[in-house]
């Protein structure tokens, strides 16, 4: 057994007896919580782990934040936007506390991982009882029970640490997330991760295939692995690289698809490829950032590749990877950016035909090499160039959705909404394109084979093969 893991069996045997007596001081009423995430899936997950953790202590979950009797905001703090939204919601709170004193309010995650950021939101809003980031999951059960005991707590320390056995409350049944790793040692200029999610740190393999079997014996038939830049996963017990992990989960009984999040274009190895080739279970699709097609801009980004080097990294995926969809991040508007080089990431965008291309406007975030560059672009301009790509990507998307037609997949149906009495069912291909088509409500959580038969805007429209 390695350090990380025996710390982390002491660590959960504390945390859970602690868990238990807050289930104890609870024990002749029902308690509710409601947690609000904001930002990445890796966010979304860390709330899981909280609800998880909450849900040990005997709360249960609460439909509407009216109804909580603790209420969580996981923030996010990768762009702008994202962080006026939680003073908004917080600052929103103030009344709900008024009305019932006994709630407790938290809040955690990247945005206050920083430090700065944690020590005024606490400062500002009196009636929040928690503050803490990233780093302090492990910590919550004991935070938790000194505010119960009447203490206001702010956590930003704590030791980058490998979350390993905390309980997990899954949103999903038959779909879920798998961390692999965490933090990210690649400092974009631009990138606040590397700051609130520390340096990488993989999880071992075997305690990753060991969630993996246990959520296929659970039912689930679909998990995405999770980490800021999977392809420099390596496992810290014996050098298992990605693509051997790849391999090794493939080989699980139960688990029907693969998917991995996020591709640093660098690290992009043909060892994947291959694996993504030869792997039955894993999916079709690669979200691989692009963020500037570029070469100025990209050596500004400080990103370690090239135009031509994505450009083959595509090339070299449609080849050995039949049918693959590649989706991207793409920043409009970095300091410096001439209308020439965002025209280089227009004719990329043009060139390559992405699935889905995810697209913001570069916003400084303090503390990040490119906050303090020369050249900021004037906001309007910002948009308007957000608008030009969204418009070319939205007419690209357009085209390509037609060569569909005719085809057929498996769909892995996610729900299912009530039209005109029939029931359309909503789900994902292999390639991580969106399909409607007509069907039952029993289809939820299956694969079903579809043959596509239209086209909208951005979705395929499917009919099930017999
Ligand atoms: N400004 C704008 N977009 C950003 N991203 C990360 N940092 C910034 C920033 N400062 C985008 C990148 C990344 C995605 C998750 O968010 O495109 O891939
Ligand atoms: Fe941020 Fe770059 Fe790391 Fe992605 S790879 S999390 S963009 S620093």
């Amino acid at each position: 057994m390695g350090n990380e893991t025996l710390l982390a069996d002491k660590m959960n045997t504390l945390n859970r007896m602690t868990l238990l007596r807050i289930k104890e001081l609870h024990k002749d009423m029902e308690y509710r919580y409601y947690i609000e995430s904001f930002g990445c899936q890796m966010n979304s997950h860390d709330s899981e782990r909280i609800a998880g953790m909450l849900e040990e202590a005997g709360y249960i979950k609460a439909a509407v934040k009216e109804e909580a009797d603790i209420i969580l905001f996981n923030t996010c703090c990768v762009r702008e936007h994202a962080e006026l939204r939680v003073f908004g919601n917080v600052g929103a709170l103030r009344e709900l506390k008024e009305k019932k004193p006994t709630l407790i309010i938290g809040v955690c995650g990247c945005m206050t991982q920083q430090e700065e950021v944690a020590k005024r939101l606490f400062k500002r809003f009196r009636f929040v009882d928690i503050v803490f980031g990233t780093h302090q999951l492990t910590q919550f059960p004991s935070m938790l029970e000194s505010v119960l005991h009447g203490e206001r707590v702010l956590n930003i320390d704590g030791a980058e640490n490998v979350p390993e056995g905390i309980p997990i409350k899954r949103d999903g049944v038959f779909s879920t997330n798998v961390n692999i790793m965490f933090g990210c040692n690649n400092f974009c200029s631009y990138c606040i991760v590397p700051y609130v999610r520390g340096r990488e740190r993989s999880r071992s393999h075997i305690n990753i295939i060991n969630e993996v079997e246990e959520l296929a014996n659970q039912g689930f038939i679909e998990i995405t692995l999770l980490g800021q830049n999977v392809n420099s996963y390596r496992s810290p017990d014996s050098d298992v690289t990605f693509p051997q992990l790849l391999r090794m989960l493939n080989e699980i009984n139960g688990i029907k698809r693969i998917r991995f999040m996020t591709s640093h274009p660098k690290d992009l190895s043909s060892e994947l490829i291959d694996a993504m080739a030869e792997c039955g279970k894993v999916c079709k699709h690669i979200h691989l950032p692009v963020q500037s097609g570029s070469n100025r801009i990209l050596e500004k980004m400080n990103r370690r590749y090239t135009r031509e080097k994505y450009l083959s990294l595509v090339e070299a995926l449609r080849d050995r990877v039949k049918g693959v969809e590649i989706s991207t991040d793409i920043i409009v508007g970095f300091p410096g950016e001439t209308r020439e080089d965002f025209e280089q990431t227009l004719s990329l965008v043009e060139t390559v035909g992405f699935s889905t291309a995810y697209t913001f406007m570069y916003s400084p975030r303090k503390g990040t090499v490119a906050a303090k560059m020369d050249g900021m672009i004037d906001p309007s301009e910002k948009k308007r160039r957000l608008l030009e790509l969204n418009e070319l990507e939205a007419h690209i998307l357009k085209k390509n959705n037609v060569k569909f037609i005719g085809s057929v997949g498996d769909v892995l149906v996610e729900g299912y909404d009530e039209r005109d009495g029939d029931i359309w069912l909503r789900g994902k291909l292999s390639n991580f394109k969106a399909v409607y088509f007509k069907g039952s409500s029993d289809m939820v959580g299956r694969l079903i084979k579809v043959e596509i038969i239209d086209t909208t805007n951005n979705s395929l429209i499917g009919r099930v093969v017999q």
